[in-house]
């Protein structure tokens, strides 16, 4: 069954536009296990926009599912990681400017660096994964670098969904699908776990949550958008549902 982790970074962005105390993001966590999240994600961004230092402890201590945190390749964060003890964490590229994340990590690029990163996580008892693009050649590298895991980029697939008016066979769909199932093999082969994640809504979901050996989807500012709606727990549920009902 593929797995749905929740990313409630979003909650905490509303909080900080009045730089107050509400909406909570532990508040989130808990609503969002409620509705059947399997694990709960924050990143704790270096210009600390949304999620911050001490709501990662706090979230981490509500979370009775497992606790992802993302975070940038960098000295600093890691100290945090290993001091919060996740059971999990993701590393992304970070941009100051960037909206949200806009691209995989290049692996490939920074091999030693990222591998002493992996090794001080792991030697933590932590697991990690790495985000990166659909792109064979970063799967070998997230390997020979000690990743536990990899999260492909949907952000690519799921633009090329609605320029393509929600059209799961359009070519340029279908060719953006080629591209994950072909860097999910080589996750797969090299004993990864296959995560994926990025732009995923209710509409652009199945395709990907079909794909073969895939463990766990990340999903954020669509489930958080429809709770302003129907409420965290509903929202959580619906994705849920469709994750799950996925065969
Ligand atoms: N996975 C990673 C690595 C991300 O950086 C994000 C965005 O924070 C997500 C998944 C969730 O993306 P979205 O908010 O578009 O669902």
């Amino acid at each position: 069954m593929v797995l749905l982790g929740v990313n409630i970074d979003h909650v905490a962005t509303v909080r900080q536009a009045r730089r107050t105390y509400e909406p909570d993001p532990v508040w989130a966590a808990v609503e969002a296990q409620l509705g059947g999240a399997d694990a709960i994600t924050v990143h704790l961004r270096e210009d600390r926009r949304h999620i911050q230092d001490h709501d990662v402890h706090r979230v981490k201590d509500a979370c009775h599912v497992r606790f992802n945190l993302e975070m940038a390749a960098t000295d600093p964060m890691v100290a945090i990681a290993c001091e919060l003890a996740p059971h999990e964490v993701t590393l992304v590229p970070e941009g100051r400017q960037e909206i949200t994340t806009e691209g995989g990590l290049d692996v490939a690029a920074q091999l030693e660096h990222l591998k002493a990163i992996v090794s001080r996580l792991s030697d933590a008892q932590i697991i990690t994964s790495a985000f990166i693009d659909p792109d064979p050649r970063q799967a070998d590298a997230a390997a020979q670098a000690g990743f536990d895991a990899c999260e492909i980029h949907t952000g690519p697939y799921a633009h090329a969904f609605h320029e393509a008016g929600d059209d799961p066979d359009h070519p340029a769909v279908l060719q953006e699908i080629d591209k994950i199932t072909q860097t999910a093999r080589r996750i797969v082969d090299s004993k990864m776990r296959f995560n994926a994640g990025h732009a995923l809504n209710y509409a652009n979901v199945h395709p990907i949550a079909v794909l073969p050996a895939l463990c766990e989807l990340h999903i954020g500012h669509a489930i958080v958008s429809r709770a302003v709606f129907v409420g965290l727990r509903q929202a959580v549920s619906q994705m849920k549902q469709l994750v799950k009902t996925t065969p």
